[in-house]
């Protein structure tokens, strides 16, 4: 059985304060969902030291282990400080910092070497959307940013359209559906059933409380990648709770 995943991408938000809301995110716990929180890098040690049974990431890691990369952080440092997992590829960084799917790769395969799990995000422009190319862009992303050798265990995957990030706006579970069931096909075709089976898909972009029951009704959705309702234990645990109420 898949796992379901509820996380929380923070982004450039938080200080210190902030961590009361992860504090009051672990009443929403629950044995059939993991929870995962992945603050800004400054935050992460003091998180993971009180976070319980919230797993705690990065955001981002440099491909390399250690060297002259001046307010880079290695995958390595991230573990040490006590993350768990790490976002590879979020559209930002893929936009904000011009990252490739060969600079997305070679993230994930530092995370993975450092014992990390990698959250490996991709997801179409809206101009991709409205020229039809959607599943070309998936299907070439998913293919470039997945190094060889992935598996359940150290690889979740996250859909996230660049144009329902922030933005309120969200596919339908039809659009949710035909994006996901690709992914798995694709997953299938090169991994193996039995491997690709394992993959939990998560799907972000304005996922919130209202709109979190429909999202993962949706075949092949296994959990969410959240931004800004992620922010706010208050917004966050009914997406937890929808998500272990949701069929497996
Ligand atoms: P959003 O962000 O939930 O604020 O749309 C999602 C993400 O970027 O991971």
């Amino acid at each position: 059985m898949r796992r379901k995943l509820a996380a929380g991408n923070w982004k450039m938000n938080g200080t210190t304060a902030a961590l009361s809301e992860i504090d009051a995110m672990k009443a929403a716990l629950t044995p059939g969902v993991d929870v995962l929180i992945c603050p800004p890098a400054t935050l992460i040690a003091q998180a993971a030291a009180m976070s319980g049974g919230i797993a705690i990431g990065g955001q981002d890691c440099h491909a390399k282990d250690s060297g002259a990369h001046t307010g880079d952080l290695s995958a390595a440092m991230l573990q040490d400080a006590g993350a768990r997992y790490v976002i590879t590829g979020h559209s930002e960084r893929r936009s904000d910092h011009a990252e490739s799917d060969a600079d997305v790769a070679a993230k994930t395969l530092a995370a993975w070497n450092a014992g990390l799990m990698a959250v490996v995000c991709i997801g179409e422009t809206l101009q991709e959307r409205e020229s039809g190319d959607t599943l070309d862009v998936i299907g070439r992303q998913l293919a470039g940013s997945i190094p060889d050798g992935a598996t359940a265990s150290t690889t979740v995957i996250a859909y996230e359209p660049v144009w329902a990030i922030g933005t309120g706006k969200v596919p339908t579970p039809d659009l949710i559906a035909e994006v996901h069931d690709f992914m798995r096909a694709e997953l299938t075709g090169r991994f193996g059933a039995e491997v690709a089976d394992g993959f939990s898909l998560l799907y972000g972009g304005s996922v919130k409380a209202s709109n979190a029951e429909e999202i993962f009704a949706v075949s092949n959705v296994d959990g969410a990648l959240v931004g800004g309702a992620s922010l706010k234990a208050a917004d966050f645990t009914p997406i937890i709770s929808a998500l272990a109420a949701s069929a497996d």
